[in-house]
């Protein structure tokens, strides 16, 4: 960009009274209406932070290496970001808001800092953990839109820790992905394989955000869970997990993951699935019927709860592209 071309408004003797203006003045040259409502916002929220607390130069520093610290100690494998985000409750918060769900359908939780895209994928009824000190697990699992039709060939991402409560990502001499797969829906929408009972883990907290959670006198704990991704052209991409009842931590998860529609019970196979999956009838069982919504009800519904959360904060907004931006017309 050419600075001569750039009409800059002129701006001297900024105090804490008309520095935000000054940076909205600035900001608003941008072309990209939606990065620009995103902008002047974080702004807005940002300066009134440092106002309201009275934000002093210390700890404005502390806080700026505290981010670096987050910053370097991420890898290819381990993404302290997200971590803090999740902790912060900013990952749910914004699942939330991206992915609403119509009731009947299956609620979203937080993807967390452990999903990798170099997953093999298995055929139905193969293994996805090799870990031979965990409980093996059957899971079975149905795949349907919200009016009750079996949804086919949809692409399934699965992924848990093993029976230490470690991810494959978390060991060092890692050379190929354990206790991950990804999967596709048979025409009956139902898939299913085995897997072993999951176990409840600490998050990463050897870090910046391990320092974060103790100084908050908060545990690191996650409950015993499964991740589950869905991906098909059509569908909201659902990013889920379902969790273990009566687990020590399905109350306090500290990425506030836990949701009840997501809260299962692990049985037995008995005599019915025993004979239909080749196990044993007190091999352990997991069931769930995931209901996928379409594009179209996501988008609509996203819309209709933006305005009216907008509304409430009396802002005149219009949807462009499925997110709002001030209405100026
Ligand atoms: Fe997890």
């Amino acid at each position: 960009m050419d600075p001569s071309q750039v009409k800059i408004p002129p701006m001297k003797d900024l105090t804490a009274d008309n520095i935000t203006q000054n940076v909205h003045t600035i900001n608003s040259l941008c072309e990209d209406e939606r990065m620009k409502y995103v902008l002047e916002r974080l702004v807005t929220h940002l300066h009134d932070f440092a106002r309201e607390t009275r934000l002093s130069t210390q700890e404005w520093m502390t806080g700026l290496l505290f981010l670096t610290e987050v910053g370097k100690i991420c890898t290819d494998v381990r993404q302290e970001f997200i971590l803090l985000s999740d902790v912060l409750g900013l990952s749910l918060l914004v699942d939330s808001i991206g992915h609403p769900k119509p009731p009947g359908s299956t609620e979203g939780t937080v993807l967390g800092p452990f999903h990798t895209h170099d997953a093999e994928e298995i055929t139905t009824g193969a293994s996805m953990s090799h870990d031979p000190k965990g409980e093996p697990l059957l899971v079975v699992c149905t795949l349907k839109d919200t009016t009750g039709r079996p949804i086919p060939n949809v692409k399934i991402d699965i992924w848990e820790t093993d029976s230490t409560g470690h991810y494959d990502v978390q060991y060092p001499g890692r050379d190929k992905p354990d206790g991950r797969c990804y999967m596709h829906s048979g025409e009956d929408g139902v898939f299913w394989f085995n897997a072993i009972t999951p176990v409840p883990y600490p998050i990463p907290h050897d870090g910046p955000v391990g320092k974060l959670l103790k100084k908050l006198h908060r545990h690191p704990y996650r409950p015993s869970h499964m991740h589950f991704m869905f991906e098909k052209e059509g569908y909201d991409h659902l990013i889920t997990a379902l969790y273990l009842r009566n687990d020590p931590y399905e109350t306090s998860d500290a990425v506030f993951g836990v949701k009840n529609s997501l809260v299962v019970d692990i049985g037995r196979a008995g005599p019915e699935y025993a004979r239909k999956y080749g196990v044993a009838e007190d091999h352990a069982l997991l069931t769930y019927d995931f209901v996928l919504v379409s594009d179209t009800e996501t988008g609509d519904l996203r819309a209709r709860n933006s305005k009216e959360a907008l509304d409430k904060l009396g802002r005149k907004v219009k949807i462009v592209n499925g997110l709002p931006v001030p209405d100026l017309d």
